[in-house]
């Protein structure tokens, strides 16, 4: 009997450690989901680079991330000689889950991607994976990216093809578990995006607040990164940075704590008031009460339709309660409007 049951516990105890086994086994040796890069090389001529151009700085922000920054300075300019050459963003941002770095991604062979074909460039932007096909860490918004149109990822190729190359080693990316191994589900296959019907307010609208990463920094998210349910765009998450806290403001149309009493001039007016900083460069910082992560600067640049249609579309969704304290400690500026 006793033998029996010994027996029975033993092969369950064998198939719980052959499967566990198999299991972590299969997590770690999984591959991402994905395709093989395309063999295009993408058209270099002028105004397709100047789109691309528009397109790193102003409709995905590409540099606030890519590009080195200065900080010391409203709005953080992104320092020209060093675009594109990367960031160690765990340096500079608490709480993320290990190190994380926004590659080198310049067009140096040697610590940027200057090897790499542009179907690859393609590929890593709308799809996550790197040239040898590793999940790229999903801060890298490539979940939002795969909205953006042939087009404009090929114009955005072009731009970064462009860039003049910078030497700037960095270390990589090291992901805490199980982080490591539960981003693998993050990268999918794109295929071919057809352009956004801009004459649509609202659909384009949708698009630019996608591509433009709004959600991320304005959707608060639990401790596991799953965006709170019913809180869409309503603000609220704290960065804890070397340079000082902000917390992102709620943009939903609620009118007491959210944006439901700006007239449509305002709101661009908001992000026009940025443009003589963009163009100029924006004066020191005066302190952490002024500091922020809001990318004022790349977005003043935006056309007037683009601000209008992001008005638009953010009219259409649930007013949210939710007040907010952007500089927590500091005194609160005048409510506008
Ligand atoms: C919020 C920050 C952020 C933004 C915005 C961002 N990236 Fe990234 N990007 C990253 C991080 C972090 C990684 C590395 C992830 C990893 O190593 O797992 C990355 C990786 C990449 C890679 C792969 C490079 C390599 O060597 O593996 C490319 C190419 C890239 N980004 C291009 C872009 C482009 C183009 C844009 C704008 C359309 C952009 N990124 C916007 C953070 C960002
Ligand atoms: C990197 C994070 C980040 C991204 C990306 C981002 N925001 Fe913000 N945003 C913030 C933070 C933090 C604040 C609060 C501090 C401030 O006003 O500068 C803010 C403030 C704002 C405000 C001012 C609200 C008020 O009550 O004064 C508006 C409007 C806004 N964001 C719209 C947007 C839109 C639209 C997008 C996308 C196209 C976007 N933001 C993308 C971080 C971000």
């Amino acid at each position: 009997m006793w033998k029996k049951i010994l027996l029975i516990l033993g092969s369950l105890l064998l198939a719980v450690v052959v499967l566990g086994g198999a299991g972590i086994a299969w997590l770690f040796l999984r591959k991402p989901a994905m395709a093989p890069a395309s063999s295009i090389k993408v058209s270099m001529a002028p105004e397709r680079i100047a789109r691309g151009k528009y397109v790193f700085t102003s409709v995905a922000n590409c540099g606030g991330c890519h590009s080195q920054r200065d900080f010391t300075r409203v709005g953080g300019p992104e320092v020209e000689s060093g675009r594109g050459r990367g960031t160690v963003l765990s340096d500079i941002l608490k709480g993320l889950p290990g190190q994380v770095v926004a590659p080198n991604i310049t067009p140096e062979p040697e610590t940027g991607i200057g090897t790499w074909t542009d179907g690859e460039k393609i590929r890593a932007i709308r799809e996550g994976v790197d040239k040898d096909g590793r999940a790229l860490f999903p801060m890298m918004p490539y979940q939002l990216y795969r909205r953006l149109s042939d087009d404009d990822v090929q114009a955005l190729v072009a731009f970064l093809d462009s860039l003049p190359p910078v030497h700037n080693p960095l270390p990589r990316t090291k992901l805490i578990f199980p982080v490591s191994v539960l981003i693998k589900s993050a990268p999918q296959p794109v295929g071919s995006v057809a352009p956004v019907d801009r004459t649509d307010r609202k659909k384009f609208g949708e698009y630019l607040v996608t591509v433009g990463v709004c959600g991320d920094c304005h959707t608060p998210v639990d401790d596991k990164h799953n965006p709170l349910p019913g809180k869409l765009l309503a603000g609220g998450m704290l960065f804890d940075t070397t340079f000082g806290k902000v917390v992102s403001a709620n943009i939903t149309p609620d009118t007491d704590t959210g944006t439901g009493k700006w007239s449509e001039e305002f709101f661009q007016k908001k992000f026009y008031d940025y443009k003589e900083y963009a163009t100029n460069g924006p004066p020191p910082l005066p302190g952490p009460q002024d500091f922020t992560l809001m990318p004022w600067l790349n977005f003043s640049q935006r056309e007037p339709e683009e601000l209008s249609a992001i008005y638009a579309y953010l009219r259409t969704l649930p007013a949210v309660h939710n007040p907010v304290d952007t500089h927590p400690g500091f005194p609160k500026k005048p409510a506008v409007p």
